[in-house]
């Protein structure tokens, strides 16, 4: 699949709000990646399209010498084919150009699809947050990935 990412833009958030809904129980507000784009700057937030199709986005924060996964989502039929590691490359290779040599990101515990990719990149399990998730009360497992490569290299 040929994917062009770029930095998220106002006129791809209805496209992320609807992916956004589509794949998480508690999702984010249009308002929220508003704020991404505009206002946090800390903020690296990103899409990536197969064609005119918004195939996945991702959030990424620095701050200082740490980065985090805020959110990422692949769309359902864009799914297996190496999206959600493209966006991820492109994020953390962001950050670590501004400055990151680390980064965390939490997870539900039951996210098997999420933990497997995650654990493919290097992260390993590094605390545990019981009862995180507002909606069914499911554990986090926050997971890290320490020391941070420089991915802007790797891929
Ligand atoms: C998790 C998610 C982002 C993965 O996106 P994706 O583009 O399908 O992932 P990739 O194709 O880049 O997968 C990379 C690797 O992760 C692992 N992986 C991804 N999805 C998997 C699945 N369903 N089952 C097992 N392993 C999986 C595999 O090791 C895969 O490599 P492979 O396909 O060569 O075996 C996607 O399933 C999604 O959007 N889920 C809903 C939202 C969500 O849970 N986001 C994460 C919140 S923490």
């Amino acid at each position: 699949m040929e994917l062009a990412i770029r930095r998220m833009q106002d006129e791809d958030v209805p496209a992320v709000f609807q992916l956004d809904r589509a794949s998480f129980s508690l999702p984010w507000t249009e308002l929220s990646y508003l704020f991404e784009i505009h206002k946090n700057e800390t903020s690296i937030p990103l899409v990536a399209y197969a064609g005119t199709d918004l195939a996945g986005f991702i959030v990424v924060w620095q701050v200082e010498d740490e980065a985090h996964i805020g959110t990422i989502a692949v769309a359902e039929n864009a799914r297996r084919s190496g999206v959600a590691r493209s966006l991820i490359y492109a994020g953390l290779g962001q950050a670590y150009s501004r400055g990151a040599r680390k980064a965390f990101l939490e997870v539900r515990a039951g996210n098997q699809p999420a933990r497997k990719l995650y654990l493919t990149l290097g992260f390993v399990d590094f605390d545990l947050r019981k009862r995180y998730y507002a909606d069914n009360h499911e554990d986090a497992i926050i997971m890290l990935l320490d020391p941070l490569p420089d991915m802007n290299a790797e891929e």
